[in-house]
């Protein structure tokens, strides 16, 4: 049977040559970095190369580069990390933030911190307006994510960072989704913390990084050998760092050309799904991550349309991959105004760089035979 993959926002398959380039340090390059012998000397080395390709790919320094299990801890990291150091005081966030965001904010509501979460407009954007108005003499951080893993909506950041600036507050993104498809340039943009994770551009499972700029001080989550200067002990995942790096340079370097070639196949396949009765694209029509497509098909039956999908072998997503196996109504739909009903009968396709336009045909053709 034919296989399309359209789920791309929860994971992507190892770019062939990342994964061959990782091979080395599992066998025979196995050392580890923090010994002085040859082995250790030479895992050191590749950790440090690497370091200096993710550095380079998001226009940071090295030394503000913390390597990580990925996304979620990123995340943990710049929260937690200067809440705890600050010990009291105001967060701003969205109310569509990724849990990775949202119940770090919420254990620190238990311990006494104050949090703001802000609403979004029917296309999912923050109002910076809003923004500037939530800032308190207590705020010491604002943690608004670059564009959202559900409706793709990306965020005026820009102009957020500058705000936090201006006001002397700390500014958090998580581009788990962006990294690879955005442009991000540390020197150019005034964010303090940048959260980015392996798997969602053809690097490996359990590997990120948290950019952490200079002189923003953070306390560690993890304690032990102070590897990741002092901010994350625990020997380094010198083949997952070797393999996040290389993934990183690869999608920044075929950035603009592929991200022009999903955006034709994102709108063909939008152009498609509307076709049918009572459809429509959540998530902003311009402003959206090149290879998201959100559809809501109000008219359709009570069918479970992934599963149908599937049988097909056409994979997309009913919600997030977090929340896939939960009858819950998604917090980002339900933030743009979806109704319950509304939420369930809404689909995620997210594309790739495997994705072909025959690929998109055959999926418009088995939506309109299943609810056309
Ligand atoms: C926006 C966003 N943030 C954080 C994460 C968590 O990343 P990871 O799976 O690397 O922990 C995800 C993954 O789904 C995500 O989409």
């Amino acid at each position: 049977m034919r296989k399309i993959y359209l789920d791309h926002a929860s994971t992507t398959p190892v770019d062939l040559r990342v994964m061959e380039e990782m091979l080395p340090y599992f066998t025979e390059r196995f050392g580890n970095a923090s010994s002085t012998h040859s082995f250790g000397r030479d895992a050191r080395k590749v950790l440090d190369d690497s370091r200096k390709k993710a550095a380079k790919a998001i226009n940071a320094e090295t030394g503000e580069i913390v390597f990580t299990s990925g996304g979620t801890e990123s995340d943990n990291l710049a929260i937690k990390g200067i809440a705890y150091k600050k010990g009291k005081g105001h967060i701003i966030t969205s109310c569509i933030e990724h849990k990775a965001v949202l119940n770090p904010c919420r254990l620190l509501e238990e311990k006494g911190f104050k949090v703001t979460y802000l609403p979004v407009d029917k296309y999912g954007r923050v109002d910076p307006k809003e923004l500037e108005n939530s800032i308190t003499k207590d705020t010491f951080l604002i943690s608004i994510m670059h564009a959202n893993n559900e409706i793709g909506t990306i965020q005026p950041i820009e102009e957020m960072c500058d705000i936090a600036r201006d006001n002397g507050i700390v500014f958090h993104t998580d581009a788990v989704q962006t990294a690879g498809k955005l442009p991000l340039d540390m020197k150019k943009m005034n964010i303090d913390l940048l959260s980015i994770s392996a798997h969602k551009l053809y690097g490996p499972k359990g590997v990120g990084l948290l950019y952490v700029r200079e002189g923003i001080g953070l306390k560690p989550l993890i304690h032990g050998g102070e590897h990741e200067n002092g901010l994350r002990s625990g020997t380094e995942n010198v083949p997952g760092v070797v393999g996040f790096s290389r993934a990183l340079e690869l999608s920044v370097k075929k950035m603009d050309r592929e991200s022009r070639r999903l955006i034709r196949l994102r709108d063909k396949l939008i152009k498609g799904a509307l076709e049918i009765d009572r459809s429509w694209l959540n998530g902003h029509p311009e402003k959206r991550l090149p290879n998201n497509a959100h559809i809501t098909f109000s008219s359709m039956e009570d069918i479970d349309l992934v599963s149908e999908l599937d049988k097909y072998g056409i994979a997309s997503s009913a919600a997030s991959a977090c929340l896939t196996y939960s009858t819950k109504t998604s917090h980002v739909l339900s933030a743009i105004g979806l109704s319950g009903k509304e939420a369930h009968r809404s689909l995620r396709f997210t594309l790739g760089k495997d994705n072909t336009k025959e690929d998109i045909e055959y999926v418009i053709n088995k939506i309109h035979d299943l609810i056309g």
